[in-house]
């Protein structure tokens, strides 16, 4: 049983929690059809007051193939909020008619606001530029299917960090394995946050450092981590103008690349990678995609189960 009632920050799992959903996801992977029943008559809450395409029909697909039922919005236009209506009150009334839910927000800190109310575990499914916890159990669940462990590895993780919430959610869990190494591939004015580093840097078991050019640690990597530059999060158009092409992929970088490296992008992708890099066997972000699928069907699971022993 995990020790989590929510999955909020992916700095709440433990170890074990994670191994304990990666596990439970790899399972499924293999033979998805003997868990087909396992959520039946169990209602999923999707709360997206956020563009959302790959999260939202992930989690949707995930409560369906367990045989479970989902309810929910895509655009907070729909929504009382539109009416005044406060996220705590919203959250507290799905919690009513759901047994679980999922929600994305612009905000940073509106899940752990939302577990607050809710009668039901919430799912942080991005919340502004803070965390995303679910994709980072995607994340690792494709790594842990390509590369033997999840120790020993040189990570380079390329974009804009400051906004990534992708990556914050990442780092933090690929930390807690001993000895990678990570590279910080970015812009000076999108390098990752110092509060970040803090919390994830902090008690020196894995090193770090920080580069401007993709070229230059190109032949160093067995991830490459890469991530769109986050338009909607910019302040000045004019510096999203300057910067939105700072890195691009292409055949010609993958040359210098690894045999073995793995590129994983969490997508959407803009321009940040050529389309020809795609059927490169190394390309992994569209198998990326399934293996998220899997894994938030584990996650439900794992936290129905959680929140069946509190209310016994
Ligand atoms: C990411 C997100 O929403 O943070 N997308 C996703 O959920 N797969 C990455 C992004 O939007 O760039």
């Amino acid at each position: 049983m995990i020790s989590i009632k929510n999955l909020l920050n992916s700095f709440d799992l433990t170890k074990e929690d994670l191994l304990e959903i990666i596990d439970l996801g790899n399972a499924i992977y293999k033979s998805p059809d003997d868990f087909s029943h396992c959520a039946d008559g169990k209602i999923l809450g999707t709360l997206f007051f956020e563009p959302s395409t790959r999260t939202r029909l992930s989690f949707e697909s995930a409560m369906l193939r367990l045989g479970g039922s989902v309810v929910g919005f895509s655009d907070a236009g729909v929504s009382s909020s539109t009416k005044g209506e406060s996220l705590a009150d919203t959250v507290r009334t799905v919690s009513q008619y759901a047994d679980i839910i999922a929600m994305r927000h612009p905000q940073e800190g509106a899940a752990f606001l939302a577990s607050k109310t809710a009668d039901c575990p919430i799912i942080n499914a991005g919340d502004g530029g803070h965390q995303h916890p679910t994709q980072t159990l995607t994340d690792i669940l494709t790594i842990s299917n390509y590369k033997k462990d999840l120790s020993g590895h040189v990570i380079g993780l390329c974009g804009d960090l400051k906004y990534g919430r992708t990556v914050h959610s990442l780092l933090k869990v690929m930390s807690m394995f001993p000895d990678n190494k990570f590279i910080l591939i970015s812009p000076e004015e999108l390098k990752l946050p110092e509060y970040v580093k803090k919390e994830v840097f902090a008690d020196g078991t894995n090193n770090f450092e920080e580069v401007r050019s993709l070229d230059d640690v190109m032949d160093q990597l067995d991830i490459l981590y890469m991530t769109r530059i986050q338009k909607e999060r910019f302040f000045s158009q004019a510096q999203y103008t300057r910067l939105k092409d700072s890195y691009l992929l292409d055949k010609e970088k993958m040359q210098a690349a690894k045999d073995d490296c793995i590129v994983l992008h969490p997508l959407p992708r803009v321009t940040e990678i050529a389309t020809e890099v795609d059927s490169d066997p190394r390309a992994v972000y569209f198998k990326q995609v399934k293996f998220g699928m899997y894994v938030r069907m584990a996650l439900i699971l794992k936290l129905l189960e959680a929140n069946n022993d509190r209310n016994n």
